[in-house]
């Protein structure tokens, strides 16, 4: 007769859920996301987005009230695109979205992931999604991966104060998942107006994801990478490239072969 397998004990448990990406309870209940939500009562007012300095009243973007399910994606999307366009400044947009809860991946993260670096600078990057380190300390790239963004772009002779960062999306993914596509959609707006206000001369989409939702292809990152391409910020056409995210070449460091020239072809880009 077989015996069975000792149960795992409370450790070995935290260290499995740990090992699979859960590391951090997002409630003290169970939510049973099956169930059909009921309806929100009708006199559940939407909160207001507050009104950007110096800027018309920004479009009603806030949608769902605190502790409300999140609006539909497409309402969500649409009130994004509304409120996007509205925001005048960095500032602005920084603030509207720390007042939009039309993405329900703010509610499971910890705080806003804005940019990081310099807000004049001629280059920024663009990554998919903060993870655990970015949502500790609410800067993009503060990981592993960003420490090699950090030494890539110091082989260009550039550091944080040369360069814009920030991501697709601005919350992090619970347990660092994939974001949903519905999800991506409902941030889009906010990262293009995000780059329409940076006015860089150089955008740079690090991995597929990001690669993928701004700069419009399908194909994977091998085939469209360190190919220039224009991009239009609505308020000019700009330059893109794609190279390889700095979490692809941690796992795959054979391909900082291919990676370098890319960056040798946008140092090449911003000397012009
Ligand atoms: N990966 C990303 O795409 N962005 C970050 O900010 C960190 C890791």
């Amino acid at each position: 007769m077989m015996t069975p397998e000792p149960l795992p004990d409370v450790r070995q448990l935290l260290a499995f859920y740990l090992e699979a990406g859960v590391d951090c309870a997002l409630a003290d209940e169970p939510i049973n996301r099956l169930v059909e939500p009921e309806a929100a009562p009708a006199a559940a007012a939407p909160r207001q987005a507050v009104a950007p300095q110096g800027g018309r009243p920004a479009a009603p973007a806030i949608i769902a009230p605190r502790g409300e399910p999140p609006p539909p994606p497409d309402a969500a999307i649409a009130s994004a695109r509304e409120a996007a366009r509205t925001a005048p400044t960095l500032e602005a947009l920084r603030e509207l979205l720390e007042n939009f809860d039309g993405c329900a991946l703010k509610q499971t993260a910890s705080r806003l992931v804005f940019a990081d670096g310099n807000p004049q600078a001629r280059i920024m990057l663009v990554g998919e999604a903060p993870g655990r380190d970015e949502d500790i300390e609410g800067l993009p790239f503060v990981g592993r991966s960003g420490k090699l963004l950090d030494r890539m772009i110091s082989a260009i002779g550039l550091d944080r104060s040369k360069v814009y960062i920030a991501n697709v999306i601005p919350w992090r993914p619970p347990g660092n998942r994939t974001p949903t596509p519905q999800e991506t959609q409902i941030c889009l707006p906010f990262i293009r107006r995000q780059i329409e206000l940076v006015d860089p001369d150089v955008l740079v989409t690090l991995g597929n994801p990001s690669t993928q939702s701004l700069l419009g292809t399908t194909e994977g990152i091998m085939r469209v990478r360190g190919k220039w391409r224009d991009y239009d910020t609505g308020k000019r056409t700009i330059r893109a490239i794609a190279t390889f995210h700095p979490a692809y070449l941690l796992r795959s460091p054979s391909y900082k072969r291919l990676a370098w020239q890319d960056l040798r072809s946008i140092a090449k880009m911003i000397t012009v």
